[in-house]
């Protein structure tokens, strides 16, 4: 597929020079000089295996532990001088520099980006390739060679913690945000990391839980994010995840590391276990296919933090003097990280500390990203009016109430290892319980919020009204401002972490939030929905939430976490300085029990992907359940039309529509516009699946002819006889549409034979 034709089709090309569909990783027995970047890093890795010794080459397989001095951060690889091999250090980065010395979070004047799942919003690669490239020029100024940034698995189970940090629903769509957020960190000369492989979809008992998973889900959608990725975006690190897949560890699992992983996607890159607990044993991690155990330990009769066993240091050694690990597979493991770090810039350009963060740069980027990932979700005429409630309009309203959220002081984060610490290291909003309170087992129950209060850039943008603020603990009090007032905003948050699933999508109240919530939310958006002229309902969340007064409120933005600059992007937003191009990148339930799994169980481990293909939106379509916002669901102050669709195919499978998008309405604006395809009856598929979309900008009353293609995968299935994806015969149908429900969507048929498709993207 393409999104922006001309970066995946660069891409492409790269990735076939560069041979990734290919499954050769021998080292390279001939000593031709070569010029391809990809055959000299080969040759050069080789040559530096070659000269070490057993105990080098165990070094560089497994990290020293964590937030070690000098710079901190989540790993250490000490180099080896004598053949030219610099000190390398990663550390997380899903949203910015998170770096921790010594247990002490440094506020080091990183920038904080918008969470990932807003940047799937924004469903702009050119915008994940900045992001990625924003992260990585920090990343390079602190020291650190490689980043731990960024999840995608898929958002199976939306109650997940870490839904935040990941990309969506849609396989394609996350894989080919992840492919352009990769390019963009690894042209800076940082390694990036696709994490966390695989099937790594929700929190509870994450040390131990096993997703049980048929072949054919698991390559049509939990793999595939992966397999883009890997293909397109030729990551130099993989990060295996913490569960089991059909009952192997990720990190111990042949089939998805060797088999599929390196042998089938042509992935060249490291294999890096994640921190704690991944790898319980060393010849199954190694022999199956991890290359770097992170956290580590210089001794492994200690462990990590002296509490977590450790397999890649002594206990490797023992094994391939013993030969229960092949000294093939150890140089194999030496020349994955040797070729990565001299494929990427590191080996010979490593990153050093001493610079500094340009933090006006940052927040330009962080603002600009901001505000392309806010999606607008409801926007209603009062019935004193004649135009909808939204964008506000300065110059005729003369007071404003912003109601709860801490508003008046910041915006929320999400937490854990992808949280990006405030740049001077003060959270905005003192936390409602001593703020060492764990949730789960080092997971902090207070929220960090950013100090960007919405309600000074609101005061900004109307600076003749009135503007109050009233911090929702009192809904009577909200309700009589909001009765007073011409516009009352309230905003609505929910903390959600890495360590812990949310109860519930309800947005959370003093008893299932008592950290970070004094009152009931729910309740004080329907007091100040039920007096208010004009209501406005403002998110920040990490993931979908229930609105039972959805019906009775005028306006809902949906800001996510919106980073170090979320106050003047949301309040930019509001006024309509810019008009809102997101659209969800998942399904907004009307209740919980809509998802297909009806709660997350504390006990039983076994999570058992009993939907099958039915995951996200396609579970909705199936079992034709409402949903509250369908999936690429998302409203501009402007209009957009479709026409004249038409599809057309070469021999290959691979498919192009063209269609033509105008701007119906009276202001500037950019669509995203969608491509889905619903595959014949016989394959047994969910009614339709994104195969690609195109994000076009364009003014007020014009009109652009658009070309969206995917390439023969997408329209294929996983045949597991075959075990290979295969075109299935007969009837397909295109919709080019505005989300995944839309009624008025422009449709397009073909019919097509049964085709093998070849292995590459
Ligand atoms: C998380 C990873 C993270 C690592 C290092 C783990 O617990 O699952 O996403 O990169 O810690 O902080």
């Amino acid at each position: 597929m393409t999104i922006r034709k001309n970066w995946v089709l660069t891409a492409i090309c790269a990735a076939i020079l560069a041979g990734c569909g290919g499954s050769d990783h021998s080292t390279p027995t001939t000593t031709t000089a070569a010029t391809d970047p990809d055959t000299v890093a080969d040759q050069r890795a080789a040559a530096l295996v070659a000269q070490m010794t057993l105990d080098e080459k165990i070094q560089m397989v497994h990290g020293i532990g964590a937030q070690l001095a000098p710079l901190g951060g989540d790993g250490t690889i000490p180099g080896i001088p004598r053949l030219g091999i610099p000190d390398f250090y990663t550390t997380d980065s899903s949203t910015g520099v998170l770096q921790i010395l010594n247990g002490v979070v440094q506020p080091n004047g990183s920038t904080a980006m918008p969470s990932p799942l807003a940047l799937a919003a924004s469903w702009d690669p050119t915008l994940a390739h900045d992001y990625g490239a924003q992260i990585a020029k920090e990343l390079r100024v602190r020291g650190f060679s490689e980043g731990l940034g960024a999840g995608v698995d898929l958002a199976r189970e939306l109650r997940n913690g870490r839904t935040w940090e990941y990309l969506g629903e849609d396989p394609v769509l996350a894989g080919y945000m992840i492919a352009a957020r990769t390019q963009g960190t690894q042209e800076q000369k940082v390694i990036a990391t696709i994490k966390h492989y695989a099937a790594n979809d929700q929190e509870t008992n994450r040390y131990i839980s096993n997703s049980i998973i048929d072949e054919r889900t698991l390559r049509e959608l939990s793999l595939l994010p992966f397999e883009i990725g890997v293909k397109v975006g030729q990551p130099g690190n993989i990060m295996c995840a913490y569960n089991l897949v059909n009952g192997v560890k990720s990190c111990q699992n042949s089939y998805l590391l060797t088999d599929v992983l390196k042998n089938e996607w042509g992935f060249k890159g490291k294999v890096q276990s994640d921190w704690y607990m991944a790898i319980t044993d060393t010849e199954q991690a190694a022999n199956a296919g991890t290359d770097e155990e992170e956290g580590g330990s210089t001794n492994d009769s200690v462990g990590y933090l002296g509490l977590v066993p450790t397999f890649f240091n002594q206990k490797l050694e023992a094994a391939v003097t013993a030969g229960t690990v092949p000294m093939t597979r150890l140089n194999d493991m030496v020349q994955r990280r040797l070729r990565t770090m001299i494929r990427v810039g590191v080996m010979d350009s490593p990153a050093t500390l001493g610079g500094t963060i340009d933090q006006a740069a940052g927040d330009t980027a962080t603002y600009n990203a901001a505000i392309q990932t806010m999606v607008l979700l409801k926007n209603a005429t009062p019935a004193s009016s004649s135009t909808p409630v939204l964008p506000l309009n300065a110059s005729t309203i003369h007071s404003i109430v912003v109601i709860g959220g801490h508003a008046d002081a910041g915006v929320m984060a999400g937490g854990g290892s992808a949280l990006t610490p405030p740049r001077d290291g003060i959270n905005a909003v003192k936390c409602l319980v001593d703020p060492s309170t764990m949730i789960a087992v080092g997971i902090p129950a207070c929220a960090t919020y950013y100090n960007s209060a919405p309600l000074d850039a609101i005061r900004a943008k109307a600076p003749n009204a009135t503007v109050t603020y009233l911090d929702g603990t009192d809904a009577n009090a909200a309700a009589a401002a909001a009765a007073a007032a011409d516009v009352a905003i309230v905003f609505g948050t929910q903390f959600e972490t890495e360590g812990a699933d949310l109860s519930s999508l309800s947005l959370p109240n003093s008893t299932t939030d008592p950290a970070n919530q004094a009152y009931d939310q729910n309740a004080l958006i329907a007091a100040v929905a039920a007096s208010a002229k004009r209501s406005i309902v403002v998110l920040e969340n990490g993931t979908a939430v229930t609105m039972p007064w959805i019906d009775n409120v005028h306006a809902v933005l949906e800001a996510w976490y919106p980073g170090m600059q979320g106050g003047p992007a949301i309040a930019d937003v509001l006024f309509g300085t810019v008009n809102p191009s997101g659209k969800l990148p998942i399904t907004f339930p009307m209740a919980d029990t809509d998802q297909p799994q009806k709660a997350i169980s504390p006990t039983d481990t076994n999570v058992v992907y009993s939907e099958g293909l039915q995951m996200g939106y396609r579970w909705y379509d199936a079992q034709n359940i409402q949903p509250l916002f369908p999936f690429g669901y998302g409203l501009s102050y402007t209009t957009f039309g479709y026409s004249g669709l038409s599809t057309s195919m070469d021999v290959s499978g691979n498919l192009t529509a063209t269609l033509t998008v105008t701007n119906t309405g009276k202001v500037d604006g950019a669509e995203v516009v969608e491509l889905y395809a619903a595959l014949p009856p016989a394959a047994g598929e969910p009614p339709r699946r994104l195969i690609g979309w195109q994000k076009v900008q364009l003014a007020a009353g014009s009109s652009k002819q658009i070309t969206i293609s995917a390439s023969a995968e997408r329209l294929a299935i996983w045949d597991v006889t075959l075990g290979q994806w295969r075109i299935p015969a007969g009837a397909f149908t295109f919709y080019a549409a505005s989300s995944s429900r839309d009624s008025g969507a422009l449709t397009s048929t073909r019919t097509l034979s049964s085709k093998v498709v070849p292995i590459s993207d």
